[in-house]
């Protein structure tokens, strides 16, 4: 393909740089926003009268050939391209003649790669979103199922106090609430209009910014040009609410993970999301979940690469930016594998309940609610504190629970203790007292459901 920048040059281009300075082979996806971008640069120059009526249809009618072309596989794209910008210009005017070579008329590809990159964010925030929505609706839904049922909490991976599955999942909730919250942020972000700041300093046409804004339904316009396309920091709010998202992601299969194994046997994974060994037979192995741990190093990798590669750029626009694309969308391709996966993999998984009530009975979980009761019968709570602990070290010696003790055993390590300490040391009970907002108890969880559907149920309205 002929350089569209030739003139100045006394040579063709190296090979060798042709090949390496190329973005085609990963810049084409950003094709059909290249394409609505320039149909709102072409109207707004024809309204404005910096271009004829007849040259502005003519590049309109043109572009969307080109797209509804490439979009059905008539027109292939040419990987000899500079990039997806120089690709679609040089078929238009090869198509259109004389009018294709005024649509870059007061712009640069600087603004217009941003233009593009901005319009491709903010339609893959609203993606994520959507994906992040969906596995918070299985998540919830999980929860509502298991506000009942009785399992451990851990600290340092140590049994600490009942809880039930029900609430645990809704931690994860919480954080996917977070993360959509997030990506709405990062489209805000995106969601700024820089057609209009050319190569750095603007240009001299008396273009109509706000127009194109409103062609492409954008909030803001930029507000300074040499900003406007040194400026990548939308991608980096995406890669930074993508790493979080990922490591939310990352410690939900953790969990999982470590459930599924033989010690713990927790949950069972669906045969059609777990894999075989190839030597040994008895093998069933949770790989959605470890791929999708793994994979968030991939997802940190982008941010930190494209954080490295900006840190040291002098403003405006440097070739160096031009890696910004391979970062970004290995992020969308990323979290949009692990995401789809994993919520299809969690809506097939099995809880045991069996397993976790009998699990949050050993430990010594209802230690701190031994406790508890010796205060509710005026004990300071350090002292009900060391009694408790005591009565914790003399069942680990004997081998028995804290439910095992007699009434007299216990009276023997005080006498504030009666028959009521039972009931009130039972997992359920332990779990039912906790009905504090944001506690463990059943109410309290059906009300922050309660509170995530609502969440939910906003997101289908307007984007903020
Ligand atoms: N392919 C380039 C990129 O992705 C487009 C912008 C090129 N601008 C320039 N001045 N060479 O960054």
């Amino acid at each position: 393909m002929t350089k569209l920048w030739a003139g100045r040059f006394e040579k063709p281009t190296s090979a060798l740089l042709d090949d390496f300075q190329s973005s085609i082979p990963f810049d084409q996806r950003l094709l059909a926003c290249d394409i609505r971008g320039s149909v709102a640069h072409a109207t707004m120059l024809g309204e404005r009268g910096i271009l004829s009526p007849d040259d502005a249809r003519a590049i309109v009618q043109g572009l969307e050939g080109i797209l509804a072309d490439v979009q059905a596989g008539r027109l292939a794209v040419d990987m000899s391209a500079e990039d997806v910008h120089m690709f679609v210009e040089d078929v238009l005017t090869r198509r259109i003649g004389e009018a294709g070579k005024r649509l870059h008329t007061g712009r640069s590809r600087n603004d217009q790669v941003a233009l593009d990159t901005r319009l491709y964010a903010r339609e893959a925030c609203d993606h994520v979103r959507g994906l992040l929505a969906a596995l918070l609706r299985v998540v919830v839904g999980l929860a509502r199922e298991h506000v009942e049922t009785v399992m451990p909490g851990y600290t340092h991976l140590q049994k600490a106090q009942p809880v039930t599955l029900g609430f645990h999942l809704m931690a994860y909730a919480q954080m996917f609430m977070r993360d959509i919250t997030r990506f709405a942020h990062a489209r805000q972000e995106a969601d700024v209009m820089p057609l209009g700041s050319g190569a750095l300093a603007g240009t001299t046409y008396a273009l109509d910014r706000e127009r194109v804004a409103q062609l492409l339904g954008f909030a803001r316009l930029s507000d300074n040009a040499m900003d406007a396309v040194s400026d990548r920091d939308f991608l980096l709010s995406f890669l930074s609410a993508a790493s979080i998202a990922m490591m939310h992601l990352s410690r939900f299969c953790e969990e999982l993970i470590l459930w599924n194994t033989n010690e713990f046997s927790t949950v069972v994974m669906d045969d059609a999301f777990a894999t075989g060994s190839s030597i040994m037979p008895q093998k069933k192995n949770p790989d959605a979940c470890e791929l999708a741990r793994g994979k968030t190093g991939r997802v940190y990798g982008d941010l930190m690469a494209l954080l490295t590669v900006m840190k040291g750029l002098p403003l405006a626009y440097n070739k160096d930016m031009q890696e910004d694309k391979e970062a970004f969308f290995d992020a969308c391709d990323t979290l949009d594998g692990c995401l789809r996966t994993f919520t299809a993999m969690l809506q097939t998984v099995t809880f045991r309940k069996d397993r976790l009530y009998a699990s949050a009975g050993l430990g010594f979980t209802n230690a701190t609610d031994l406790a508890d009761y010796l205060v509710e019968k005026g004990v300071p709570f350090r002292d009900a504190h060391h009694v408790s602990g005591a009565l914790v070290g003399k069942c680990v010696r004997e081998g028995r629970a804290l439910a095992d003790l007699s009434l007299e055993e216990l009276q023997k390590a005080h006498p504030a203790f009666d028959a009521g300490v039972y009931e009130a040391i039972s997992l359920e009970s332990c779990v039912k007292r906790r009905n504090l907002r944001g506690g463990p108890a059943p109410q309290a969880v059906l009300d922050s459901i309660g509170r995530a559907e609502a969440f939910l149920a906003a997101l289908d309205g307007p984007t903020p």
